[in-house]
């Protein structure tokens, strides 16, 4: 650090930067003071040593990367309509990221008459592998039928508008958002002070509209085993390789055909409650049948091992499917749903008791606690993955007797950004109308 002078005056053209990037955007002065929330290496504090994992790169981090414990989704409204401002954030939602992946001290200097900078909650502690993926939701593009930001005939046709599923009972305030931002990282509150900090930054900009925390069994210490959900069963053994690029390209990312969503991914995010209450009263064989695995090692009914495949068409001594017709896996599986696969990254939830203002007669036990998985899927056009496998699960899963899908979001997730560009360049490179 040198002396004060040199800091002010880096500051002052940071100010400058961020004032000329917000471009005509009506916003004030004390909004601009939060964007200009600086990353800056101090000399003499260094960066935490740990493992990071990079930010920039062909594709986001947090899809293929292997999965980290925690997880914290922000969902964001858009309550600006200038184009020129939503690109701006993109462009500091980038640098802060890049600095926050990487570890590195905010700058947070503060004289005790000034706010801090920094909420300086992750002070300290190693970047943890911290990933920050973004998203694009519908609203980005088109509003209540209004093209706020010129960008509507840029929304991709496969960022369609949801339709309502059997069973859905999606709350308005855990629904839709016009971005996204989901926050992963091996230590919570790396996660969250990450998202808090670009909530922060966007501060006039945009506006939380719902979060979502999570956490995951992986086990580091037993690396390879499949971590298991809140019903008990290991979560995530049928799924794409994410080290397999050829599968990735298959079924993930958006080839050569995409224009500007060359390399997008597709995140459909459903935070699913799960009535734990009933479940833990169920039989373990009544589970199993549920699912269609064995809980314990994980393998499909009438098997042993966990990865070996589903037999299908195999059935009982009574001429009854091994795997129930209405079990989870079955309705699931690629080979019943016309080959459409996804890619599931999802962490459990727990948001403590649904109802705390009275004791709840024994009937409505399973209602107690607001727990389940925070389901995030990714596909390459959610027409062709997630939609046509949930059709039919909604109808016929044996499981939706303790699930129930209270929110969603549908997002178009950009290409990585390279060093010198920004989160979203793709689509507003594209762009030549003044706003
Ligand atoms: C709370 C909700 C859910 C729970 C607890 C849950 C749990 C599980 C479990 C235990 C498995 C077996 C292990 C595995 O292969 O991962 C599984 C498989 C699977 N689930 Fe879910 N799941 C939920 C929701 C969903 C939803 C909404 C979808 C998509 C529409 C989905 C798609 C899949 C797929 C594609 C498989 C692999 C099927 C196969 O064997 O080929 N799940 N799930």
């Amino acid at each position: 650090m040198t002396g004060s002078t040199d800091k002010g005056s880096s500051r002052r053209r940071f100010l400058g930067n961020v004032a000329g990037a917000l471009g005509g955007a009506m916003v004030t002065e004390a909004q601009i003071a939060v964007a200009a929330t600086a990353p800056r290496q101090e000399p003499g504090r260094g960066l935490v040593a740990g493992r990071v994992e990079p930010f920039f790169g062909t594709h986001q981090a947090g899809i293929a990367t292997p999965m980290q414990s925690h997880l914290y989704f922000a969902v964001f409204d858009i309550v600006t309509d200038q184009r020129g401002a939503v690109e701006a954030l993109l462009r500091r939602w980038t640098e802060a990221s890049a600095w926050l992946t990487a570890g590195r001290p905010l700058e947070n200097e503060a004289s005790a008459d000034q706010i801090p900078l920094d909420s300086a909650e992750a002070e300290g502690l190693e970047p943890a592998r911290l990933t920050l993926t973004f998203g694009f939701g519908p609203g980005l593009f088109v509003k209540d039928g209004v093209d706020r930001f010129g960008l509507a005939a840029q929304r991709p046709a496969a960022l369609v508008d949801m339709p309502k599923f059997n069973g859905d009972q999606l709350i308005v305030e855990r629904t839709g958002g016009d971005l996204c931002v989901q926050a992963c990282a091996d230590h919570p509150q790396v996660a969250m002070h990450a998202a808090r900090h670009l909530a922060r930054i966007g501060a006039g900009v945009v506006q939380l509209r719902w979060v979502q925390a999570g956490f995951s069994a992986d086990n580091p210490h037993k690396k390879g085993e499949t971590a298991r959900n809140l019903m008990g069963f290991k979560d995530g053994t049928v799924n794409p390789d994410p080290r397999d690029a050829a599968g990735m390209a298959q079924h993930v990312w958006v080839g050569e055909d995409g224009g500007w969503m060359k390399g997008v991914a597709y995140l459909v995010a459903r935070p699913i409650r799960i009535a734990i209450e009933r479940w833990d009263r169920m039989k373990l064989g009544f589970q199993e049948q549920v699912v269609g695995r064995h809980k314990a090692s994980g393998a499909p009914l009438g098997g042993v091992h966990e990865f070996e495949p589903a037999r299908l068409d195999a059935i009982d001594a009574d001429g009854n499917y091994i795997i129930p017709e209405n079990s989870h896996i079955r309705l699931a599986a690629a080979e019943t749903n016309g080959g459409a696969r996804i890619f599931r990254r999802a962490y459990s939830y727990d948001n403590g008791l649904a109802h705390i203002a009275e004791r709840w007669p024994p009937w409505r036990q399973g209602l107690l606690m607001d727990a389940g998985l925070m389901f995030l899927a990714w596909q390459r056009d959610p027409r062709s993955g997630f939609i046509p496998v949930f059709e039919n699960m909604a109808k016929f899963d044996m499981m939706n007797q303790f699930v129930t899908h209270v929110g969603s979001g549908l997002f178009a997730c950009p290409p990585g950004a390279q060093p010198g560009g920004f989160i979203g360049d793709t689509l507003f490179a594209r762009l030549i109308l003044p706003n």
